[in-house]
């Protein structure tokens, strides 16, 4: 069995700094950008609520899944699935698993790196102070301004993926293990503070209420797909990033404990997120459903009421660009790890095209936002809506949905049991029970709701 084996690309030094990368490639915009405004668009208590159960009966198992995946292949998702299809003679289709992920990597690395570039810009612009004292009116202007203007959004966009190219060519574990240890904990610091404004001011009652509240009757099948979408989202899962970090995890580890560490991890971020930002919302008359915008103009407002607000908002929005780094390197781990595995390529050349295709595909992300904010691809949907729901509430779910079918069925029970340290029957058939049947039970059921929403929809008003 290859569980004592390791990878060519690289092993982390040990359970903790696996930890530290796994939750870096979790926390990231999905937490303090993305949760807090689709919670708003979608009702907020009972949105939540559903994230949450997503979270742990689909999330967890299926990050587990992908861990043991990647360890027992100890290659890139691609070249793992292969190896281990053929290895237990099963059909070489599985593979698509890992063709999918990198199809999915690059969608979602294009517009990733777009909106990291929005947290970029608002370093300097907390950082010249020009934020300072900001109202509701003003903070919303220079953010409508700021959008309007796609060479500037380019700009942006542009410099952030420099960042990233530049990092992951000089390869993941030795760069970051060391900034993330810093890094993270200080993002959380900051949250806090925020957390404390939002606390003392106004709001807080009415922002609490909002985001706890369980009010089913905004609750549609398309809204429990976006909760889906959004544990798959905010934990890097179903498309091999967790996958690909998991086959430099060392052997021995405990899978169930380390993951669980991860997700909680992840999910405290984004709760502290919300409830930063919603009482921001309600004591200055803003919308909890604004959409894209509501982190760019909640925090520079909160921020700009505290003293010392222009150091801590600058800081800030440097560790929310932070957070977005190291999700950005796990998202172009599993296609940079199979490049350089199949064409035994350089990490820095592989680095620079994958940047170069991602960017190009950004510039429609960034023109959804002015040029092109009138032409939608398919309904409503911009070009920047269209390739985040289809890669966001379609792609991660399904590979996360295949990826637990792999997990739970393909893999012999003796390889399971290895990986996962199972050592009781009951175990084996908890793990059967929630990765082989609950969690991708759920992903169909959700995708069904959404195919037949009336039917969904007429089950959901009998409670
Ligand atoms: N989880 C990250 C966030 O919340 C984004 C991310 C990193 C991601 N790697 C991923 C999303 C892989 C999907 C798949 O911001």
């Amino acid at each position: 069995m290859s569980t004592g084996s390791v990878s060519r690309h690289g092993m982390w030094s040990n359970r903790w700094l696996f930890i530290l990368a796994a939750a870096g490639s979790a926390v990231g915009l999905g937490n303090i950008w993305k949760f807090p405004y689709i919670a708003g668009e979608n009702g907020g208590g009972a949105f939540v609520l559903i994230y949450l159960v997503c979270v742990a009966f689909v999330g967890i198992p299926i990050m587990m899944a992908e861990v043991l995946i990647g360890r027992e292949g100890r290659q890139s998702p691609i070249n793992t699935m292969r190896k281990l299809t053929e290895q237990h003679h099963k059909s070489g289709l599985w593979t698509l698993i890992g063709w999918a992920g990198v199809v999915a990597g690059f969608l979602i690395l294009s517009y990733y790196v777009v909106i990291a570039g929005w947290a970029l810009f608002y370093v300097l612009q907390m950082g010249s102070g020009a934020l300072d004292g900001a109202t509701a009116d003003s903070a919303s202007r220079l953010f409508d301004e700021f959008l309007s203007d796609p060479w500037q959004m380019i700009m942006w966009q542009t410099i952030f993926m420099v960042m990233v190219v530049y990092i992951i060519s000089k390869g993941v574990i030795k760069g970051l293990e060391r900034a993330i240890r810093w890094f993270m904990p200080l993002l959380f610091v900051l949250l806090c503070v925020l957390l404390g404004y939002a606390v003392t001011s106004d709001g807080w009652s009415q922002g609490v209420e909002f985001m706890f509240r369980l009010d089913f009757s905004e609750v549609t099948s398309e809204s429990v797909l976006i909760a889906l979408g959004q544990a798959f989202f905010t934990l890097s899962l179903g498309m091999g990033a967790i996958m690909a970090y998991g086959a430099y995890l060392p052997s021995g580890t405990s899978i169930g404990s380390t993951v669980t560490i991860i997700a909680l991890l992840d999910t405290a971020v984004a709760i502290a997120a919300g409830l930063a930002i919603f009482p921001i919302v309600f004591a200055n008359g803003l919308e909890p459903s604004q959409g894209p915008g509501l982190m760019f103009v909640t925090v520079p407002l909160a921020f700009g009421q505290l003293p010392l607000g222009v150091v801590f908002g600058t800081l800030f929005f440097v560790l929310v660009s932070f957070a977005a780094i190291t999700s950005a390197i796990s998202i172009s781990e599993p296609a940079l790890a199979y490049l350089v595995e199949e064409y035994n390529a350089k990490r820095g050349r592989v680095a620079i095209s994958l940047g170069a295709i991602s960017w190009l595909l950004g510039i429609g992300t960034v023109l959804s936002f002015n040029v092109w904010a009138d032409v939608h691809i398919v309904g409503q949907l911009t070009y920047f809506d269209f390739v985040d729901y289809v890669s966001q509430n379609v792609m991660l779910p399904l590979g996360g949905m295949f990826i637990a079918l792999f997990a739970a069925y393909v893999l012999p029970n003796t390889v399971i049991g290895a990986q996962l340290g199972i050592k009781s029957g009951a175990a084996a058939v908890a793990w059967k029970v929630v990765c082989g049947v609950i969690a991708p039970a759920a992903v169909l059921v959700v995708f069904i709701a959404t195919l037949f929403p009336d039917l969904f929809n007429a089950v959901i008003a009998l409670f």
